[in-house]
């Protein structure tokens, strides 16, 4: 795992919007994942200004609401044509979103697996972290080879999330999302976290046991993860000193 802190949340952004303009770049028919929430908006606002060419890339979110009409504001459907697809030259038969509203959920999932599957795998996977250590929506206890299912948000993520719908009354119970296995598919695993909040979640995943109570901390197990974070969302890493140390004596090559 390669964990990469920076002063703000905003230079942690840019190194992340780097990375995928250097693989949009080199391989103008990427497939990327994508992930949702308040943590990758300002990473989509970098990429819509960096003027990159989206017309062969294709895309995979990670989850969806159940339940919410595609329209709805706080539909994932909804954000991210809000706040990337509508601003950038994405073809819309390239963009994939689990549907939150499939009549048959399972065979659902098991079309969207096989859709990633289809598109050759996913190259970048962009992904957040919950408070909980959640990565997608796949909540703990989570098997750690789940594919794309169902799931049932916890309390606290309900909370975490109650700010984007006004109140906890509204915020979903039920979502659908790729697995744990699922995203260790991807080439590359690209995890954001910013704000204190996230701080014990992160030292969880780099430096605890990787256990389905921490499920992003399965990501010990992955050969290619980049963590961007902020300074008070390290505030937990034991070894973040090192992490410093390791970046700031990167080989010319790997700089980003
Ligand atoms: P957030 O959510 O970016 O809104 O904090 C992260 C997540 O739940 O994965």
């Amino acid at each position: 795992m390669e964990i990469i802190i920076q002063p703000t949340a905003g230079e942690a952004a840019g190194i992340a919007a780097r990375i995928i303009a250097r693989l949009l770049r080199k391989k103008p028919d990427a497939v990327l994942g994508l992930a949702t929430g308040g943590t990758p908006l300002s990473l989509y606002q970098m990429l819509i200004g960096m003027k990159l060419d989206w017309s062969r890339v294709t895309t995979f979110n990670l989850d969806e609401y159940i339940g919410l009409p595609r329209e709805h504001p706080q539909s994932y459907h909804g954000f991210m044509w809000e706040n990337l697809f509508r601003h950038v030259n994405i073809r819309p038969e390239n963009i994939h979103i689990p549907d939150g509203n499939a009549a048959d959920m399972p065979a659902f999932c098991a079309a969207y697996e096989k859709s990633i599957r289809a598109a050759g795998g996913i190259d970048l996977q962009v992904l957040g972290i919950g408070s909980d250590g959640h990565i997608g929506f796949n909540e703990p206890s989570s098997s750690l080879a789940s594919r794309t299912r169902i799931k049932t948000l916890t309390p606290q993520t309900r909370r975490d999330n109650a700010r984007f719908f006004g109140s906890e009354d509204l915020v979903p119970f039920h979502v659908v999302t790729m697995g744990i296995g699922t995203i260790m598919e991807a080439r590359t695993n690209l995890l954001l976290a910013f704000s204190e909040n996230k701080a014990a979640a992160i030292a969880g995943m780099v430096e605890g046991p990787v256990t389905a109570n921490n499920p992003a901390s399965v990501l010990q197990l992955h050969p290619s993860v980049k963590v961007c974070v902020d300074e008070p969302a390290a505030s937990q890493l034991e070894r973040a000193d090192y992490y410093r140390w390791v970046y700031a004596n990167k080989p010319a090559w790997q700089v980003v």
